[in-house]
Formats: C-alpha cells, sequence, structure tokens
C-alpha cells in the first residue's frame, strides 16, 4: 500500500487528478470508479480544470457509480446519481450514456445489484476506483463487518453515517435513507487501482486502523491492504494517528506509483 501524506485536501485532489489524466491519455475511455461525499470534491475540481484548460480530453471517459441510496427518486438532487452527474459528469463534459450505477430505485433490488456487477464486468472493469472513507472505516457503504468477500447489494446504514450524512439533507437525520445499495467489498477489489482519500482529522483513526491495523472486517477499508495497487492519499490532519508518518512521508512523498496500473 502507498501512504501519500499531502499538506492539505486540495494538493490531495490535485494529485489524484493528476492520476486520473495520466491514466485518460494512456486509455482514453478508461472506466473511473467515482465516490460521492465531500471528500472527493477537490479531485472533481481538479480534474474539471485539467480539462478546462486543455490538459487533458476527458470526453471519451466512462463513469462507474460506487454506490446509492435506496428510494430516492433518481432525479433527487441528493441521489448519487444526481450529485455525480453536477459534480463529475457535467464539469468534464461526460455524456450520461457513458455513466453506470445500480438502480437505487428498482422493485427488485437484489436483482439490480446482481445487475450492476454483470455489468461492470462486462466494462471490463474499473481501471482506477477513487474510494472517500467513512469515520467508522467503511468503503463504498461496506459499514464495519461487511464480508471482505461481499458483491453488490443492499446494505443498512449504521446511526453514525446517517448523522454524518445528514448535513446533505438539510441536517436532518429523518430526511437519509436508511438503506443504500453499494458494491461490495470483493467488487472493489477488482478495480485495477484504488486510490483513497481521507483528509480532516475525524478521518485519522479510521486511517491509521486502514493502513497499520489488521485487515478486520470490524474496518472495512483495511481490506485494502490485499490489493495490490492501492494508494491512500491523506492530509497532514488525516495522517496525525500513523506511527508511521515519517517512513511514510520520505518514501512516497509526490512519488505514487500511478503507472502501476
Ligand atoms: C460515498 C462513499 C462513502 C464516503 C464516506 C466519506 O459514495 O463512498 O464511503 O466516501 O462516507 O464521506 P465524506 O467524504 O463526505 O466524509
Amino acid at each position: 500500500m502507498e501512504v501519500v501524506i499531502v499538506p492539505d485536501a486540495r494538493s490531495g485532489g490535485e494529485l489524484i487528478a493528476e492520476a486520473m489524466a495520466q491514466l485518460l491519455r494512456r486509455k482514453p475511455d478508461a472506466l473511473l470508479g467515482v465516490a460521492t461525499g465531500s471528500t472527493p470534491l477537490p479531485v472533481y475540481e481538479a480534474l474539471a480544470e485539467a480539462v478546462r484548460s486543455g490538459a487533458v480530453d476527458a470526453s471519451r471517459a466512462r463513469i462507474a457509480q460506487l454506490d446509492e441510496y435506496v428510494g430516492l427518486p433518481a432525479d433527487h438532487p441528493e441521489s448519487y446519481r444526481s450529485v455525480l452527474r453536477r459534480e463529475v459528469l457535467e464539469p468534464l463534459g461526460v455524456g450520461m450514456d457513458a455513466f453506470m450505477g445500480p438502480d437505487g430505485t428498482a422493485e427488485d433490488v437484489q436483482g439490480a445489484c446482481r445487475a450492476y456487477d454483470s455489468a461492470l464486468a462486462e466494462a471490463g472493469g474499473v481501471d482506477l476506483q477513487l474510494l472517500g472513507i467513512g469515520t467508522d472505516g467503511h468503503i463504498g457503504f461496506n459499514e464495519p463487518c461487511s464480508s471482505l468477500a461481499s458483491r453488490t447489494r443492499i446494505k443498512t446504514l449504521t446511526q453514525q453515517t446517517r448523522v454524518d450524512n445528514a448535513r446533505f439533507f438539510d441536517g436532518d437525520i429523518e430526511q437519509v435513507p436508511h438503506h443504500v445499495i453499494t458494491q461490495g467489498i470483493g467488487t472493489i477489489l477488482e478495480a485495477r487501482h484504488l486510490v483513497l482519500l481521507a483528509t480532516g482529522e475525524g478521518k485519522a483513526d479510521a486511517v491509521a486502523a486502514t493502513v497499520e491495523g489488521p485487515v478486520a472486517a470490524v474496518c472495512p477499508a483495511s481490506a485494502l491492504q490485499l490489493h495490490p495497487h492501492a494508494t491512500v492519499v491523506v492530509d497532514e490532519a488525516a495522517a496525525s494517528k500513523l506511527k508511521l508518518a515519517d517512513y511514510f512521508r520520505h518514501t512516497y512523498a509526490n512519488k505514487p506509483d500511478w503507472q502501476g496500473i
């Protein structure tokens, strides 16, 4: 696992956007797996800026969603489909025809989950999957004690995650759905390159458990230790509980192996 410590969220965003740009230059129709929430926004802003300046052409990129609320209408402003259209597809100039995600409104939720796993495989698999991390160590919405071999499925959000996400629903936890469809940990591990971004002190415990703790379902992100090419980008605050921080600074500072995809 590469652990890259950056001064702040903005530099983390720029670093990861550059990885995505390098990938798109090598493979213009790369399948980028994207997360929602606050953390990835600096990545999307930096990549959109690279597109605007002509440094990279993302028009042939394909975008895959990591997770989706169950029961929110697709056009609800906080459905992850809407959020990604707003924050990723439109700024990058990518059409909805190049977008894939699970159907959170399906009557047959389990069928929708299986269909999404199949669609990802048929699309050739995700080239680079961007991940955030929950304060409880979740990736996607694989909450603590999710099977490390899990596939895309419906999950119940923990109370902590619903509290954390209430800010997207006018601070009203009652509006936060209880259920989500999420790529499973086994599904996520099939992406060719995993890039996790964590910023802020609130993520420091989860980052330490992910990087330096045992591989354990109680911290789903620790499954990244099983992946042959996982990069964890953290700002100083999120790195503050890493015992090996100096080693990581010395070894990986601004030198992640983006080419190892
Ligand atoms: C959402 C997702 C989640 C978030 C996590 C952190 O698509 O994958 O795992 O990345 O809940 O959210 P923020 O970035 O808002 O702290």
